[in-house]
């Protein structure tokens, strides 16, 4: 079911620092800022040659990430992302094995256009998981 690892998402309190690490100490290639009001974050992807890492930063009063940076105030890992050929087959499958799937189990519009979910974390060896259907 799962066929690339699309992003390595980290949660940042300051993107336009997090994203002068990466471009100026570590000589990556960053994206300008893109914000996602409906996600609650604002976010820069890094590409490199094998995958992604989206840096995100909290968007608004009610975003999904302040309270991942209450406990990591420095920042830190927040999701992973793999790529799914058929987001709704994905889930269901998942949802049949007893897997959570956050939300109201919809697929929404993620930072590349297509469609995303996320499942919940205790049911993934404590790593939160985004699907992203290619
Ligand atoms: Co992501």
């Amino acid at each position: 079911m799962l066929t690339r690892l699309n992003h390595v998402a980290i949660a940042v309190p300051d993107l336009v620092a997090a994203s002068a690490v990466y471009r100026d100490m570590l000589g990556a290639s960053v994206t300008e800022p893109q914000a996602l009001p409906e996600h609650g974050v604002t976010v820069v992807f890094i590409e490199l040659g094998n995958t992604k890492i989206e840096l995100l930063e909290p968007l608004g009063d009610k975003s999904t990430i302040a309270s991942f940076l209450d406990k990591n105030p420095s920042g830190g890992m927040h999701h992973l992302c793999y790529e799914v050929a058929d987001i709704l087959a994905a889930r269901d499958r998942l949802i049949k094995a007893g897997a959570r799937v956050l939300g109201d189990g919809q697929p929404k519009i993620g930072a590349h256009g297509k469609p995303v979910l996320f499942l919940h974390p205790k049911d993934f060896c404590g790593t939160l998981v985004e699907l992203e259907q290619t």
